[in-house]
Parts: C-alpha cells; sequence; structure tokens
C-alpha cells in the first residue's frame, strides 16, 4: 500500500486510535456506520429487479481519480432510469469523501448506488416507488492482481450472449450481471482468469468489470458498441493518441484476439492490465508486450495530473 502523501490524514476514531471503520464505510438511510452493516431491504427493487445504476470510482495514494467524470456518468445513467437520488452533486461528492474519510483508506473502491426503491405496499405501481440511495467506500479490489499482471491474465471468450443494448443501455451502469457471471464460472471451468462476452453479431462487448483492448493491424482497437463506456477505457484511449498510437473504436472480433499481438483489459479495479491468454492460446509471444506495460506506466502516472486528482478531505470538515 501506498502511504498518504496529498498532505492528509485520516479521519481519527472516538479513542482517537485512527479511522473508525478501516474494513469499510458505508453511507446509507443518512448517515455513516460500517460497510458490513449496512442493509438493503429484501422488498427494494433494486434487488427484485436489478432495477438501478450505479457508478464505482478509485482512490489512489489519497485522490480519487477522475471522480469529475465518475459523476458526469452517474448523473446520466440516474437521468436516463428517471431516478432521484435526493441528493444534489455537491452533497453526493461530500458523502463520498465522508465514507473514504471514515475508513481512512488511501486506496479504496468507492462505490454510488440508486436503485428505484421499495413499491407502496399492496402496490405494483412503479410511481410509488420512492428511490433507495446509497455509497461505501472499500479497500481497494483489483480485476487482475498486481502478481498476476506479471505474467498477464487468462481471457476466455465466451459463447454467451451480452444482454443486448436494445434491452438494457450498457452505458446506463448497472447490476445485470447474470450473462457475466455465468460466463465468467464458463471462464474459470477452462482454466481462465477473466471472460469476455460476445454480442449477437459475434462481436467482443466486455467483460465482469472491464472493458477490452487488442493491438492488431497496427492500432489499438476497441468495441465500440455494446459496452460500458469505461473511464479506464477513455484514458487509455487518450493515452495512448498522446503518445502516438492509433485506436480505433470499432469492431473486435475473437479472431482479432487471435491475431493481436497485445491484449488488455481497463477497469477503475486495477487500471490497465495485460491478457496474455485468449482460448487456451498465448497472445503474442505469451508475455506481457511492451505498449501494455508502458499504457499501464502512463495510467499510473496520470493519478499524480491534477486534471485528473481530487484530494480526499480526510479531516472532518469544520
Ligand atoms: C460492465 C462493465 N464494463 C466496463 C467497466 C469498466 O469501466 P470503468 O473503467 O469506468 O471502471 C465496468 C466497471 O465496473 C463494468 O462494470
Amino acid at each position: 500500500m501506498v502511504g498518504l502523501t496529498n498532505g492528509e490524514v485520516p479521519v481519527a476514531g472516538a479513542d482517537g486510535s485512527g479511522p473508525p471503520w478501516p474494513g469499510g464505510a458505508a453511507w446509507a438511510d443518512g448517515r455513516y456506520g460500517p460497510v458490513e452493516e449496512a442493509k438493503i431491504s429484501v422488498l427494494d427493487l433494486g434487488v427484485t429487479r436489478s432495477d438501478g445504476t450505479y457508478d464505482v470510482v478509485h482512490v489512489w495514494d489519497g485522490r480519487f481519480f477522475r471522480l469529475a467524470d465518475h459523476l458526469d456518468r452517474f448523473t446520466a445513467s440516474l437521468a436516463r432510469l428517471r431516478l432521484d437520488p435526493g441528493v444534489d452533486r455537491a452533497q453526493l461528492e461530500a458523502i463520498l469523501h465522508g465514507c473514504v474519510r471514515h475508513a481512512g483508506l488511501p486506496e479504496a473502491y468507492v462505490s454510488m448506488t440508486c436503485t428505484r426503491g421499495r413499491l407502496a405496499p399492496g402496490s405494483r405501481d412503479l410511481r410509488t416507488a420512492r428511490p433507495t440511495f446509497y455509497c461505501y467506500a472499500v479497500p481497494f479490489a483489483w480485476v487482475s492482481r498486481p502478481e498476476q499482471q506479471q505474467t498477464g491474465a487468462r481471457l476466455w471468450v465466451s459463447d454467451l450472449v451480452r444482454i443486448p443494448p436494445a434491452s438494457v443501455d450498457p452505458r446506463v451502469k448497472n447490476y445485470h450481471w447474470l450473462d457475466l457471471d455465468l460466463g465468467l464460472l464458463e471462464a474459470y471451468d477452462h482454466g481462465a482468469d477473466l471472460v469476455a462476452l460476445r454480442d449477437l453479431s459475434g462481436a467482443i462487448t466486455e467483460g465482469p468489470g472491464y472493458n477490452v483492448f487488442a493491438w492488431v493491424d497496427g492500432r489499438w482497437l476497441t468495441p465500440a458498441h455494446g459496452t460500458l463506456k469505461g473511464i479506464t477505457r477513455r484514458t487509455v484511449i487518450e493515452l495512448a493518441r498522446a503518445a502516438g498510437e492509433p485506436v480505433e473504436e470499432g469492431r473486435l472480433t475473437p479472431d482479432d484476439l487471435r491475431r493481436a499481438t497485445e491484449v488488455l483489459i481497463t477497469s477503475s479495479a486495477g487500471g490497465v492490465m495485460p491478457v496474455t491468454v485468449v482460448g487456451g492460446q498465448p497472445v503474442g509471444n505469451g508475455a506481457p508486450g511492451p505498449r501494455t506495460g508502458e499504457l499501464r506506466d502512463r495510467y499510473w502516472a496520470s493519478h499524480a495530473d491534477p486534471r485528473y486528482a481530487t484530494p480526499v478531505r480526510y479531516e472532518e470538515p469544520g
């Protein structure tokens, strides 16, 4: 773990021993508490129908990364689903700071969720539902752990079709993960760590929590459609172009993945992570590629860029 370097210190607990909930802190029912005690009703439409949206921003070295972009995406998702969390942007931002402050974490995975909430008793009229809103900060979790990134992850391309965008808009970050989870279980059965699902035309879409890129025919290729527009994806596109590497947002096929000399995944939960095996076959020479390594270095270096970094307010507001 990297120490705090943004000049702030984590909040002290009641006895002055440190932050109260280092295992994670939540904001639910209008107050902070330990994340393991935060609850949601069994009647909540977020639980019974996956009716809700969420976003996840990470904190690294005491700073949020691209917080404004995550708040923009969450705001757009809320509008698309006609959900009102009952807090404005400044309040939401303060709550996210508060969750990290109460956990005292220098590196964290920080989630914000709004569901349709509970219907009025005896009613099935969605207009009677009042949204549920909660946030939490927990220790940073990797899609592909740093040790695994040394050798690269193994990706399985599933025959399972990702829920079509015409049914559920993937640009609205959502909890429709049954296809992704079943695909991941299938990947484990084939000795892989990760899965990518396809669309109805057979093109690659995304995986559980990440976007996919391949270096093929002299450019980075990543799916233009059928995926969440990841903030890490956007960062990688910007960084690659700034370094003079062409990027195409287009149609990525399983054959492109097999021909690619480098494959990587992108996520707020781990950044830029190399894939060295696709469908049991090595990618390129079977080791993480140099372009991937450079992108990964530039990605982590960009966390200190003041355009992207928001220092966590670890001090209790006065
Ligand atoms: C389905 C899906 N695709 C892609 C991503 C990557 O998005 P980001 O880079 O904004 O974390 C996520 C993030 O969790 C996701 O859930």
